[in-house]
């Protein structure tokens, strides 16, 4: 049997930085789940044992190790797949090398069709309910990727203020939210695209014997806590402060890790030079946010998408490696994650 799915990236606005036990969060985050930027990935079963992975058609016997890892953690899960041989193909729809990272929107999509297959094959699973186990499952292989098996906003990891959040699974975002901040765009602005200097398994390891640890999750609860009012009310300058803050704390506890990283680099840095000042110049909220790496995601309401296009075409596409930008955009819960056969 094959199964395919195809799954999306996300963008974290709290971010996760730091995990115990098994790939267990030390803060809960939240995220946008994004649009384009997805992985396509097929799994076919039959009787045997072991797997091949390609990406694009390609052999990928380096991605081996990270698949063998996830499948013995979820071997208590769904014993049965022990029992299977699995192909597994897949592709990306951003380009190869990009510095976007796949691993959300891959293991997602690999956990959807493992359940896929448990589901139409009448083999036992260990919760009921669809999206939650692929949440859960997925995470086990990449903790942001729990937050990729749903659209809009997403959650993971215990939160007081959020009910129903868990540190097993995600959950979608369950308060109200202003129309207007489900409409974000996210123009990724692509500075380095080579491998990263720290994987994020060594970053998340940093944290263990970081001196602010207690501090920064805490701060994350707090932020989280904060984010409600913002989503509600729609204040676009307040979540633009608050997750170019989360996205300076997440590089700020890297530079200051033993050992320590930088992982921005001089573009990265006037990028968002250019982006404070042309929010000051023209009273826009337009804002940033970082992953564990040099790119710098580029946030704003979709009512400014032209305006700010046009500034990103006039004074960041220079700073961009061979001028690469890919638009992105928040996707609602129908278009996020989509069973393609
Ligand atoms: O899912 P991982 O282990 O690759 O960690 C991702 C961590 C960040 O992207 C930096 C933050 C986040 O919450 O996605």
């Amino acid at each position: 049997m094959t199964h395919t799915w195809s799954s999306p990236s996300n963008i974290a606005l709290v971010k996760y930085w730091g995990k115990h036990g098994q790939q267990l969060p030390s803060n809960p985050s939240i995220s946008f789940t994004l649009s384009n930027c997805r992985s396509t990935t097929s799994m076919t079963l039959k009787e045997g044992k072991g797997f091949t992975v390609a990406l694009d058609g390609v052999d990928k016997p380096a991605f081996a190790a990270k698949i063998q890892t996830w499948f013995d953690r979820i071997d208590d899960r769904l014993p049965w797949l022990k029992d299977h041989h699995v192909t597994i193909e897949s592709s990306n729809s951003f380009p190869h090398s990009s510095g976007i990272a796949s691993s959300a929107s891959a293991f997602s999509a690999m956990a959807l069709c493992l359940l896929d297959h448990a589901r139409k094959a009448g083999l036992s699973t260990m919760s009921s309910d669809f999206t939650e186990e692929a949440s859960l499952l997925a995470r086990l292989g990449s903790g942001s990727a729990s937050r990729s098996v749903m659209g809009g906003l997403v959650v993971w990891g215990v939160h007081k203020g959020t009910p129903g959040s868990s540190d097993n699974h995600a959950i979608p975002y369950p308060h109200e939210v202003h129309p207007d901040m489900m409409s974000y765009q996210d123009l990724v602005l692509l500075v380095d695209v080579g491998q990263k200097s720290v994987s994020s398994s060594a970053g998340h390891e940093l944290m263990a014997k970081h001196p602010f640890a207690a501090t920064r999750f805490e701060q994350a609860h707090h932020n989280m806590d904060a984010l409600q009012g913002i989503l509600k009310a729609g204040d676009h300058w307040a979540f633009i402060d608050l997750i170019e803050s989360e996205a300076l704390t997440l590089h700020g506890l890297m530079m200051n890790s033993s050992p320590s990283y930088l992982l921005m680099k001089p573009n990265t840095l006037a990028i968002i030079q250019r982006i404070r000042q042309f929010r000051q110049d023209k009273q826009v909220p337009v804002g940033f946010t970082l992953d564990a790496g040099a790119n710098v995601h580029m946030l704003y309401p979709e009512s400014l998408k032209s305006t700010v296009e046009s500034f990103a075409n006039d004074q960041l596409k220079s700073l961009c490696k061979d001028g690469r930008m890919i638009l992105d955009e928040v996707a609602e819960h129908h278009k996020a994650v989509k069973d393609s056969i």
